[in-house]
């Protein structure tokens, strides 16, 4: 194993420590006390701190950043994933990672991610109003993946029931009442992504779904490789497709995502919405689609009536 290698399993190791101490705070603790507020937004309390966001607002980024966007269950580790084999068949050896979203975890990690090498892989599910500036300043590319909102919203659903972490609801309609008021982790499905919106003009921003991702993998990567300039041949890019499907990820889920691997991972289909939602549910998801992003050029690529319709 390459010190690099070393390096990032040293560190996911590390973070699985954390994450089974952090589960085992989360089970004594009711469901309000697992979030916290910062600027309005909902987040996880046991991962995100007001001194975590303060420090991530002076982030120092770089132009040859990796910054991966996602609002929750949208494709987020599927998409690092890709990246990070894309990255490491690129160089031929492991990408800096940053564990984690950035915006978890304490301030001081800020610091030690200033000591890594370029390029440094980073996902985070913040919104647009609150991502550090410099990664505007420095014009660092940005990847977001977006799925759409009936099976994003089923999709949380699930996770925050198998997540200790999160609040656990006793029904899908509790979730629902929340999802569509916001008052859900990383907030309003429908602000956050009136917010990338507006990062649209400027450029340095690659927009993909989920829904088009499931449909030819192979077709998104390429756009992928293109925004980023990352050379990879016909064999290279197989190898790439072949280690990010679900059902590969899903098999190594255990060592990479340890007790939450099946919270990650779980069926990762397009539609799965129809299983959860009434009639009206799905009528209320329309209004607010129709109210926010209708004629939007993120509501466009959302591709709503083809995927959101019973
Ligand atoms: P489901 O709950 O609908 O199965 P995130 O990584 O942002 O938390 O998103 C999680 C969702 O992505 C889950 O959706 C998960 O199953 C799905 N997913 C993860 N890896 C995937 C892959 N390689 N292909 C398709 N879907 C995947």
């Amino acid at each position: 194993m390459s010190g690099s290698e070393e390096q990032n399993k040293a560190n996911q190791e590390k973070f699985h420590e954390e994450m089974k101490k952090t589960v085992e705070k989360a089970k004594n603790m009711t469901p309000e006390e697992l979030k916290m507020k910062y600027k309005g937004i909902v987040y996880p309390s046991l991962l995100c701190s007001e001194a975590t966001f303060k420090a991530l607002e002076l982030f120092e980024a770089r132009e040859d950043d990796v910054l991966i966007i996602t609002y929750p269950k949208c494709g987020t580790n599927w998409s690092i994933q890709i990246l990070h084999q894309m990255l490491f068949e690129l160089h031929n050896k492991e990408p800096t990672i940053a564990h984690a979203m950035l915006e978890f975890g304490k301030p001081e990690k800020y610091e030690d991610l200033k000591q890594k090498p370029s390029p440094r892989l980073i996902a985070s599910h913040i919104s647009y109003e609150n991502t550090p500036k410099s990664f505007f300043e420095k014009k660092t590319k940005i990847l977001v993946i977006l799925r759409n909102p009936k099976d994003a919203a089923v999709s949380y659903y699930h996770f925050t029931n198998n997540n200790p972490v999160l609040p656990t609801y006793s029904s899908w309609d509790l979730f629902f009442k929340d999802f569509i008021s916001g008052d859900v982790m990383y907030g309003s499905y429908f602000d956050y992504m009136l917010g990338w919106e507006k990062q649209i003009d400027d450029g340095n921003i690659l927009i993909l779904t989920f829904e088009d991702m499931k449909a030819d993998l192979c077709v998104e990567m390429r756009k992928i490789c293109d925004f980023y300039g990352i050379n990879l041949t016909d064999e290279q890019l197989q190898k790439v497709e072949e280690k990010s499907t679900f059902k590969s990820m899903k098999e190594k889920s255990s060592d990479t995502h340890g007790n939450l691997a099946n919270a990650f991972f779980r069926k990762g289909e397009i539609g799965d919405w129809k299983s959860l939602f009434t009639e009206e549910q799905s009528k209320e998801v329309d209004a607010n689609f129709e109210k926010y992003l209708a004629g939007t050029r993120i509501g466009e690529k959302i591709n709503y009536s083809k995927y959101c319709t019973f």
